[in-house]
């Protein structure tokens, strides 16, 4: 190995300029998205493009309400509904407050919770208290992001992050336009896929789950995160929270950069169709990234998604100390629209279970190529 070159000195002066080290900007940088994701100034312009899909009405549904079983095997995990708290926060005061209200709601209503960036646990593990506390979800998940886990050490950190929050699993972030767009940011992501792979093997039997951060990942992507062996992956699409515009809100070159990012990635709807459509069953698929309700969350189910994430929704229901009520109505909402298809249990919602949109699409209709319109009889047709 060789030595370290010996670095030149430091002008006079020099240490005070100098910025922190990224990682020593991580809490005030959690508590500035904290407040500004909540902004509708941080939602990306377009939609997720859910509502092009309709769930099959049903006047019959053939069973009682009560009848209807949620009940989700994820990650080796059993959860009572298909939903998870999508990764957030953790290491200020504000986030551990934040982060007890959405671990109580997950565990009274039995479903997982993805903690946010483990980074500042990492290098202060005094911070353990900001992630985890009494309540215990059914699926815990560690988080760390592509560049921490590609800086040397990273692959140890990321078993330590684990071990440290006792989680189920390990989800990393992909991240890229945040980085780029954030002014301490790291966009440094050459080999990620191969060292994905090494996580992947070493940390066995953990699962990894892979998700973007709400601008969606392509069909490649999806391809090289299943031979990477990944466990799940979490499409985080757009139509939602949108990571360049929140950074822009931090910064006023950063924000001149985001503003053409505006409606940037691939939409929920469409991300969520292609990672099921290429993973074939590998690994699960969460939908998330802009999801609003539990109609929303059915809808991606009936796509194929074996899981539904939620973060700014819980987020602003977590900071009016409403998370339990607001995961109450999600699955509520989740059970009714499962029961009206006719469905016995959320895990049999299938293509068969949409229809076509009504209006407005219907010279697309004979297009049976686009994935997107192989719903209802065209799905029954493409199966043929
Ligand atoms: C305040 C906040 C902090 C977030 N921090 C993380 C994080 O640390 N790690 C991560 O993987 N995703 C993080 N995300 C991204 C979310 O998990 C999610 O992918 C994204 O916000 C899109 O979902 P949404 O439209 O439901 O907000 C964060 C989101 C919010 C709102």
């Amino acid at each position: 190995m060789s030595a370290t070159p010996a670095q030149p000195p430091e002008p006079e002066g020099a240490a005070l300029l100098r910025l922190p080290d990224p990682a020593e900007r991580t809490p005030a940088r959690k508590d500035d998205h904290l407040r500004l994701a909540a902004q509708t100034a941080s939602l990306h312009s377009c939609g997720t493009g859910l509502d092009r899909h309709r769930l099959v009405h049903r006047g019959l549904p053939g069973r009682d309400l009560a009848e209807v079983d949620l009940t989700t095997s994820l990650l080796g995990r059993t959860l009572a509904a298909p939903v998870i708290v999508s990764a957030m926060t953790g290491g200020t005061t504000q986030a551990g407050v934040i982060n007890a209200r959405l671990a109580a709601a997950a565990t009274r209503h039995g479903i997982g919770l993805a903690l946010g960036s483990g980074r500042a646990l990492l290098r202060d593990p005094s911070l353990l208290s900001t992630y985890v506390g009494a309540d215990r979800p059914p699926l815990l998940l560690a988080n760390i992001g592509a560049p921490q886990l590609l800086a040397p050490g990273g692959l140890d950190d990321a078993a330590r992050l684990v071990e440290l929050l006792d989680a189920d699993g390990l989800t990393v972030h992909l991240n890229p336009l945040q980085e780029a767009i954030q002014p301490e940011g790291e966009p440094q992501f050459r080999g990620l896929s191969s060292t994905l792979a090494v996580l992947c093997a070493s940390i066995a039997p953990v699962p990894v789950v892979v998700k973007e951060v709400g601008f969606g990942l392509a069909a490649d992507d999806v391809r090289e995160l299943v031979e990477a062996g990944v466990a799940a992956i979490d499409v985080a699409g757009s139509g939602g929270t949108n990571w360049a515009l929140v950074e822009g809100q931090r910064d006023p070159r950063a924000r001149d950069v985001a503003a053409a990012f505006h409606a940037w990635g691939v939409p929920t709807a469409e991300a969520v169709r292609t990672a099921v459509a290429e993973t074939r069953g590998r690994a699960a698929v969460i939908a998330s990234g802009g999801l609003r309700d539990g109609v929303e969350a059915t809808t991606c189910l009936a796509l194929g998604a074996t899981a539904a994430g939620f973060a700014r929704e819980l987020l602003l229901a977590a900071q009016d100390d409403r998370a339990g009520d607001a995961v109450s109505v999600l699955v509520d909402q989740l059970r009714i629209a499962t029961w009206l298809t006719g469905a016995a249990r959320s895990a049999d919602l299938g293509l068969h279970h949409l229809q076509a949109p009504p209006t407005g699409s219907v010279a697309r209709l004979g297009d049976a190529t686009d994935p997107a319109l192989r719903v209802g009889p065209l799905a029954a047709e493409a199966a043929r």
